[in-house]
């Protein structure tokens, strides 16, 4: 009997071993997409919230300070020239570009949005800050040469965190000739431009040309301990809901199979060892052998009487 029960264990648990494995991996397919998902979500909703920022400041912020027809005017310069003034430190808070980095990053520092971080990176930046680096460039070929591809997702680790993050580019593409007042030629940038930026970097931009991208790094980190969380939940909840299956399966196999078995082996055994007299088995009705037990008492009262009519 206990051999059997030794095979039967091994076999359930072997069957429940690889279903277990093999629910385990398509849960952590599904909680793995999800998590993805919501990253990307999350990070679509950042990069449009960039863009907004971006429109916010070009249409709304930057003619308030009225800042291409007064600053950029060589008259003005000539003016501020003759009054012995210098020309002003040129005022970025109405650059786009500035305004959607400077929103997004600070985003990145609340306790929720900890890692999150914006950048628009160009091959030929105003600000030396904004230079693409190694893959920034690679992302910005890329949709050079694949005019047609607005948006690139990829996983990276960032080597300054040291974290893994998903992120999310678009392409910079100059589609207004507004931005060539600043980004075209210098002499036609404002002199304020040039006194804080120069007139080396971030220059002989083109119309329709990708100068750069636009890039949300999004840490993957949280998401994903959250989807393994939830995939070693799903399997301890299959494995408790076997494990009490299997004993309760195994006790009633004990008590209403085994056992039973155990007892008629026992008598068989008595019986071959002539010690037929007082061997009777149980027949009450719990038991669920009973109707074998019956058939065996009954062969053994044939059996004695057998036995003792040939004694006489
Ligand atoms: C008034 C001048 C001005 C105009 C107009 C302007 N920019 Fe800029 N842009 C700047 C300055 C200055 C910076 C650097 C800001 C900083 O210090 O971060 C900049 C930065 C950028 C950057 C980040 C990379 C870099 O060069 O540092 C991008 C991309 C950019 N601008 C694109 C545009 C586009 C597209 C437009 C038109 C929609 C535009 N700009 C219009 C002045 C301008």
């Amino acid at each position: 009997m206990k051999q059997l029960q030794t095979r039967l264990t091994l076999i359930i648990f072997g069957i429940f071993f690889t279903g277990w494995i093999i629910c385990g991996l398509s849960i952590w397919g599904l909680e793995y997409n999800g998590a993805r998902k919501d990253i990307i979500r999350k990070a679509v909703l950042l990069l449009d919230t960039a863009a907004a920022t971006r429109d916010y400041t070009s249409t709304q912020i930057q003619p308030q300070f009225d800042l291409l027809t007064q600053d950029k005017s060589r008259e003005n310069v000539l003016n501020l020239a003759d009054k012995n003034q210098e020309v002003p430190e040129f005022n970025k808070v109405t650059v786009p570009s500035y305004a959607a980095q400077q929103i997004l990053n600070q985003l990145g520092k609340t306790k929720e949005n900890k890692g999150y971080t914006y950048r628009e990176a160009a091959i030929n930046p105003t600000n030396r800050k904004d230079l693409a680096l190694g893959w920034e460039v690679e992302i910005i070929e890329y949709f050079a040469k694949n005019p047609n591809i607005k948006e690139k997702i990829g996983e990276r680790l960032d080597l300054i965190s040291g974290e893994k993050t998903l992120y999310m580019a678009k392409p910079i593409q100059i589609t207004k000739s507004s931005c060539l007042v600043c980004h075209g030629k210098p002499e036609n940038a404002p002199p304020s431009l040039i006194k804080t930026y120069g007139s080396e970097n971030g220059f002989g931009w083109k119309l329709n040309e990708i100068v750069g991208t636009r890039i949300i790094s999004v840490p993957t980190v949280v998401q994903y301990q959250e989807a393994q969380k939830s995939v070693g939940s799903y399997l301890l909840a299959i494995a408790s809901v076997f494990l009490i299956a299997y004993t309760t399966v195994l006790l009633i196999i004990q008590k209403w199979i085994t056992k039973p078995l155990d007892t008629i082996t026992q008598l068989l055994e008595e019986i071959s060892l002539h010690q037929l007299e007082r061997s009777q088995l149980p027949e009450d009705k719990s038991n669920s052998l009973s109707p074998l037990n019956k058939a065996i008492n009954r062969l053994l009262i044939s059996l004695n009487k057998a036995l003792e009519a040939d004694k006489k």
